[in-house]
């Protein structure tokens, strides 16, 4: 989604700046490589990653003076700078955070593993698929004060209500240090935090699919060395060979790269998980957010019809959120009937490319326009022959009142979405 909630943090103010356009990177690594074209200000999404945003009003980059923070104090969830009216903004943290940019959200995100999203088993065949830690933004960050893993009695949960699938996020930087980098031993405690997770549910019948959280970038550069890639998912997929219920989900929401660089960086990780000798289902998402609605506008669709995997065990996932401009942050839907309507072209692309289809994150607001457009939604899907399943993004432990939400027991979206527009598909 596009949507970082929580951890992101405002690294430096460069009023009246030129230079940097809009969502391009300003710096990283606590420092800022240049100034922000006017009107924007320099944000610090990761510790490695900085980025040109614009703020809404009043948090206006003419209305603050100095142009260097400092960081002063170290919350449970946010780094706070100096200046007040950033305080301000970190108090409001999470949802309330994106409200302040101008357009609701950011172009680059990181996502933790708190977050699991659920599938629900009927509109699909899961079986098809056996023929054969992202919050925050500290690197490595801190267990259960940076990130956490999803929680064993959600999972009870929601396998109690006949959903079946758990996508775990999780970032690269913190499984791979950027000192030893992607083609390094991975860190054993954040490994065995994904590991004893990812057991747990698969243990009780679930599928978990590994989703390093990334948008196809590390350690705040794009991945263009695919090799690297081919041996980070080589490796990966080592540490899960005996396990049938797991899938390997290669990269979440590649942006701003062309869809031939993604699909070429989703063909490398798939070959390291063969070479791997691994035999599970390998899902692998487009440029632009991976969104269904622009599968043939970005470029995805011609890019991704040579995908290849000699196990013919590949999915392609794509995200969709219901709210006007697709990013998952505005409780009201589009209409009653955009569900379907915005997954049309996704699915006559499938069909027509002979190819298996996964939403991996669905979203959209808990009243009754948005609940018919989900239901339309899963309806195309289950008729449609080519979707194998789908995720509700989002449920996990640090959701808080995210609108979306189903995480129990008070979740937000439990009270309608659960049983009107999720539970009649499971
Ligand atoms: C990660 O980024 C930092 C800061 O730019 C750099 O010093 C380091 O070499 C990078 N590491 C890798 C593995 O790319
Ligand atoms: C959400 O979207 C609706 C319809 O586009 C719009 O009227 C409303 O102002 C938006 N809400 C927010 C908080 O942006």
């Amino acid at each position: 989604m596009k949507l970082s909630l929580s951890l992101a943090a405002i690294a430096a103010l460069l009023p009246q700046a030129l230079g940097i356009s809009r969502w391009d990177t300003c710096g990283g690594g606590g420092v800022t490589t240049g100034k922000c074209d006017d009107g924007l200000v320099c944000v610090e999404l990761s510790e490695y990653y900085y980025q040109c945003l614009k703020l809404a009003p009043p948090y206006s980059p003419t209305s603050t003076s100095t142009s260097t923070s400092t960081r002063t104090t170290s919350t449970t969830f946010v780094v706070v700078y100096e200046h007040p009216e950033l305080e301000q903004l970190y108090l409001d943290f999470s949802i309330n955070f994106y409200k302040h940019l101008d357009d609701d959200y950011v172009q680059y995100k990181f996502f933790d593993v708190r977050n699991i999203d659920i599938c629900l088993p009927r509109c699909q065949e899961v079986q098809v698929l056996r023929s054969s830690a992202e919050f925050g933004s500290a690197i490595p960050g801190t267990l259960n004060k940076d990130y956490t893993w999803p929680s064993p009695s959600s999972v009870d949960y929601f396998l109690g209500k006949g959903m079946n699938f758990f996508r775990i996020p999780f970032m690269m930087e913190r499984m791979s240090p950027p000192a030893t980098g992607l083609t390094g031993p991975f860190d054993s405690a954040y490994l065995s935090g994904l590991k004893t997770i990812v057991n747990y549910i698969t243990s009780k019948g679930g599928y978990a699919a590994l989703d390093p959280h990334n948008y196809a970038r590390y350690n705040g550069s794009v991945i263009t060395d695919v090799s690297l890639f081919k041996t980070w998912w080589k490796n990966m997929a080592t540490e899960f060979l005996t396990n049938d219920h797991v899938i390997f989900d290669l990269n979440n929401e590649p942006w701003g790269i062309p869809a031939t660089d993604a699909a070429a960086l989703m063909q490398a990780g798939l070959d390291g998980v063969r070479a791997a000798g691994a035999t599970q289902s390998v899902f692998v998402q487009g440029t632009s957010w991976t969104g269904a609605w622009s599968w043939e506008s970005s470029g995805n669709g011609d890019a991704f019809k040579t995908i290849s995997d000699p196990l013919n065990n590949v999915v392609i996932e794509m995200h969709q959120y219901l709210d006007t401009d697709g990013s998952g942050t505005n409780s009201t839907c589009v209409s009653p009937t955009v569900g379907a309507e915005r997954l049309q072209v996704a699915t006559n692309w499938l069909k027509a490319n002979n190819k298996k289809g996964f939403i991996g994150e669905l979203g959209a607001g808990s009243n009754n326009d948005c609940i018919s457009a989900i239901r339309g939604a899963l309806c195309l899907m289950q008729t449609s022959d080519v979707w194998i399943g789908f995720a509700w993004w989002a449920a996990g432990p640090w959701w808080g009142n995210y609108y979306q939400s189903i995480e129990p027991p008070s979740g937000p979206a439990i009270a309608r979405i659960l049983p009107e527009a999720l539970l009649p598909f499971a």
